[in-house]
């Protein structure tokens, strides 16, 4: 006999989201609106902030923990498992891990409060080529002073804590790289963030709760001691920044792992009841190998995305490593694509009205291949590992770090 021993992050995770989240789920994608009461829910349940050290106040779970708890809530709501993604990975962690003891006291109640941060790093001319920034951070005296825009930001007018991503500039103007700045945007509570103002939302095909918006800073004024130090020093800010972001990516691709599941689920329990031609549907081998082909990439993805959860990135920081993060999102989130595609066809016409939900999973599950590095941008990065070669994208080509190694097939 096998014995399970489950998890209770996400015992509490799959019992929140039956109860609550699936009821919900179709409110908020047909009104477009924020999960506030999901919010409150998780962070009820204590599942914000999980990642936050016992110090300051979290739980100090893994990213594998998180992960289990993201499959179970992305099940039932795409939108909720953002949140959940987003208040304990990428900007917070990045946070927790690098910041000093006044930022994270600063930042850890108001995630643990609900609070999801909003990691503004793409400006609409830089996408994939993030590197390619255009916001400033000026040094002046104490401060730092932020211009710029920045778009496609998930929780614009919604989140306080803004993690932003910009091209820092010494009082010389000497370039230093790109840093990340933390400005608190909570009018309630004082913190007024003069000079970030909310701009544009897009009227996005999937994830409709979740406010896509333009973020502009105009001289924003940031206390240095709201600069997050990284450990490789500010020019090789970026690459750890980066490092922090991969928790993201894997958070991601379990979302769409999440999603995948339940349609997949939703679509095998159709199979069995819908009768055509005198039986059951299910019992079409075209249909049935569909399943094989569905389930086993699923079971592929998780493995991947556990593997990605749990591995270390190369410079020694608990975040993790570049290339098993994007093989893990970018394996999940095609195959999601195509399995809750596939499921939709399971269904028929009925697939294609609201009453089923995977008519919005079809929707929502789409976006996986784009935000948060696209699929071309990740194929990118595991090229670069397994070739073990720097590969720059821009018109000054490839920089080999070695000499070319002659081609030769081994002698049988
Ligand atoms: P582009 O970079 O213009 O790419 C266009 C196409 O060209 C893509 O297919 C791309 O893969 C391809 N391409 C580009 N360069 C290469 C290359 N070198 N090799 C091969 N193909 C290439 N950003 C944030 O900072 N914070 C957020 O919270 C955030 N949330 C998002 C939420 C959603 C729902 C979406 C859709 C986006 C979000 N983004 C966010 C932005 C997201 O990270 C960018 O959309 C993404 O990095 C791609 O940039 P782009 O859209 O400008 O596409
Ligand atoms: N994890 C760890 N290190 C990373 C990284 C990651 N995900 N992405 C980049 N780095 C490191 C690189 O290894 C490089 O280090 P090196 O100088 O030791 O070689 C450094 O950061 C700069 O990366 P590089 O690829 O040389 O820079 P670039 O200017 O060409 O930038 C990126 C490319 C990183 C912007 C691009 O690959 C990318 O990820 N684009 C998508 C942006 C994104 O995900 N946005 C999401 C917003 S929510």
């Amino acid at each position: 006999m096998t014995v399970h021993f489950e998890n209770p992050i996400r015992e509490t995770a799959r019992a929140l989201a039956q109860s609550k989240f699936s009821a919900r789920a179709s409110h908020f994608d047909q009104k477009r609106e924020y999960c506030w009461r999901n919010v409150q829910d998780l962070a009820d349940a204590g599942l914000m902030g999980m990642t936050i050290p016992v110090e300051y106040g979290g739980r100090g779970a893994s990213i594998y923990d998180v992960v289990l708890a993201v499959e179970e809530v992305a099940r039932e709501c795409t939108l909720t498992a953002r949140v959940l993604v987003e208040g304990n990975l990428g900007a917070i962690s990045a946070v927790m891990q690098y910041g000093t003891h006044e930022q994270k006291s600063f930042c850890a109640p108001i995630v643990l409060a609900g609070d999801k941060p909003a990691i503004c790093i793409t400006e609409p001319d830089a996408g994939s080529a993030a590197g390619e920034m255009t916001t400033t951070a000026q040094r002046s005296g104490d401060n730092y002073i932020l211009n710029g825009k920045k778009h496609w930001i998930t929780g614009g007018g919604v989140s306080k804590i803004h993690l932003i991503f910009a091209r820092v500039v010494s009082e010389k103007g000497e370039d230093e790289g790109i840093g990340a700045f933390i400005a608190i945007k909570d009018e309630k509570n004082g913190h007024k963030a003069d000079g970030l103002t909310i701009g544009k939302r897009e009227h996005t095909l999937g994830l409709c709760g979740m406010p896509e918006t333009e973020i502009i800073l105009e001289n924003l004024i940031v206390h240095q001691t709201m600069r997050l130090e990284t450990p490789s020093g500010d020019k090789r800010g970026f690459a750890d920044l980066m490092t922090a972001y991969n928790s993201q990516r894997v958070g991601a691709g379990t979302i769409a792992l999440g999603v995948a599941s339940a349609a997949l689920d939703d679509a095998k329990k159709y199979m069995k009841s819908r009768q055509q031609f005198g039986r059951p549907i299910a019992e079409f081998q075209g249909l049935q190998w569909m399943v094989a082909d569905m389930d086993t990439s699923l079971y592929a993805a998780r493995l991947m995305l556990h593997d990605a959860a749990k591995s270390k990135s190369d410079n020694g920081l608990p975040f993790p490593d570049v290339a098993s993060a994007a093989r893990a999102k970018l394996f999940a989130s095609e195959a999601a694509i195509k399995v809750v595609n596939q499921s939709l066809q399971i269904f028929g016409a009925r697939g294609f009205g609201s009453d089923e939900r995977v008519e919005r999973m079809y929707r929502d599950v789409r976006m996986f291949t784009i935000g948060g590095g696209t699929a071309e941008i990740l194929r990118n990065q595991i090229a670069a590992s397994a070739l073990d070669m720097k590969l720059p994208q821009t018109r000054d080509g490839y920089q080999p770090n070695e000499a070319p190694v002659p081609f030769a097939v081994a002698a049988e």
